[in-house]
């Protein structure tokens, strides 16, 4: 049953959520772009289904028509499902609106709008050439795109705030330990948050308490190098600290050499790691304290689009006082640890304006821990 202009025909969803699904698998390659999902479908018959694999390479809704005509499907008068707007813009493929319409597609079904503004306009142009076109702004086609949503008009890369924490706030009874808090369920979610961002980041402290590798293990395999960032202010970590080693040489998932963030005035004391991370200072010339937004804007100059912080508390509570944090996912563990000397999960800030604005819109159980995450307000 093919639908009428401006108006959802049962099935849409489902196709949406395939279109969702397909999008989901290049979640970490096609960064900077975003992960796009296309189904081709007519009276209930999936004639065609791609995704966008990877920057340079065709776009998903090219993808599918070309998965239809390999397997000799007539497009012509079928709905396209799309996770997001087709582009109207000759980058480093030709618009997929044009590819549409060529194909003699009847109706498109679009997950959410195109937040660029170079690509956007592939609604219109469809509408113009007279085919129906529905905007479903669906929830997971618009968590698909939030981080490169935020990138793309934004000076910094996206930032997600990931901490753990007991029931009582704290992350460990006494200074100076790695303390185990959740269990193997959440760390696994981790690592699935390590897998989806450009870069995982850390503190200085917790490189030179836990020794942190900040790997992905199992190892999966992903196109774009593990970017691994350290942020140091006054001192540098040991040379011989794990997160310099590359712990997989092989061209396909491999780690990209590991960098360290620091003050551009504190050149002398973080020499000495020049030979075992690409170290990049940061903020003005002379400048002793580290400026994070700088920090951050280095990055994105890099080619890293989103940033997964993983603290330690120190750096966590610096980031959300300076507003530099569009996401955190914190995960609860039902303990307490209260003690005299307790680490609490965030310290050394003043973060009574931090949390103005924000929206809890994932509360979930993970294992024994939960998880609650929330996009910030302020960006
Ligand atoms: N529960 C969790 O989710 C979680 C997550 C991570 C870590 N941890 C725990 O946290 C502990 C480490 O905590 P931490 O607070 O000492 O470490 P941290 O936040 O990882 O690192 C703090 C260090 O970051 C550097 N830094 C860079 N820019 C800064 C800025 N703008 N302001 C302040 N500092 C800046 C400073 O390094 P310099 O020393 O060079 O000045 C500072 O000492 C470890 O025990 C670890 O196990 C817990």
């Amino acid at each position: 049953m093919e639908g009428y202009r401006g108006h959802p025909v049962a099935g849409d969803g489902a196709y949406i959520a395939r279109a969702c699904e397909l999008a989901a698998r290049a979640i970490a390659d096609a960064a900077p772009n975003p992960p796009v999902g296309a189904v081709i479908a007519r009276g209930g018959m999936t004639l065609g289904e791609g995704y966008h694999h990877r920057r340079g390479e065709p776009h998903a809704e090219v993808e599918a028509l070309r998965a239809a005509a390999g397997a000799g499907a007539d497009v012509r008068g079928a709905t396209a499902y799309v996770s997001l707007e087709p582009c109207n813009h000759h980058g480093t493929t030709g618009p997929c609106s044009e590819a549409l319409i060529a194909a003699r597609i009847a109706r498109v079904v679009v997950g959410a709008r195109d937040p660029n503004p170079t690509a956007a306009g592939g609604i219109a142009r469809l509408r113009d050439a007279g085919i129906d076109v529905e905007i479903t702004a669906d929830p997971t086609a618009l968590a698909l795109i939030e981080r490169f949503a935020y990138w793309i008009g934004a000076p910094i890369p996206f930032v997600t705030l990931k901490m753990a924490m007991s029931l009582d706030g704290v992350i460990a009874p006494w200074p100076g330990g790695n303390f185990a808090l959740t269990g193997a369920p959440a760390r696994e979610r981790v690592r699935d948050l390590r897998f989806e961002h450009d870069a995982v980041m850390v503190g200085a402290g917790t490189i030179r308490i836990d020794d942190a590798q900040l790997t992905v293990r199992p190892h999966r395999t992903r196109r774009k190098p593990y970017e691994r960032v350290v942020v140091c202010e006054t001192d540098a970590v040991p040379v011989g600290s794990r997160v310099f080693a590359a712990p997989n040489t092989a061209p396909s998932g491999a780690y990209a050499r590991t960098i360290v963030l620091a003050p551009g005035g504190q050149r002398e004391h973080f020499a000495a790691l020049e030979p075992v991370a690409d170290v990049v200072y940061a903020g003005a010339p002379d400048a002793t304290l580290l400026d994070l937004a700088a920090a951050l804007r280095a990055l994105r100059q890099r080619g890293i689009a989103s940033v997964l912080c993983e603290g330690g508390p120190t750096l966590a509570g610096r980031l959300l006082e300076r507003q530099l944090v569009q996401r955190i996912v914190w995960f609860v563990a039902p303990r307490f640890l209260q003690t005299p000397q307790a680490v609490p999960v965030l310290t050394g800030a003043d973060l009574t304006r931090a949390a103005n604005g924000w929206r809890f819109d994932r509360v979930e159980r993970v294992g024994e821990d939960m998880l609650v995450s929330a996009r910030v307000g302020h960006v």
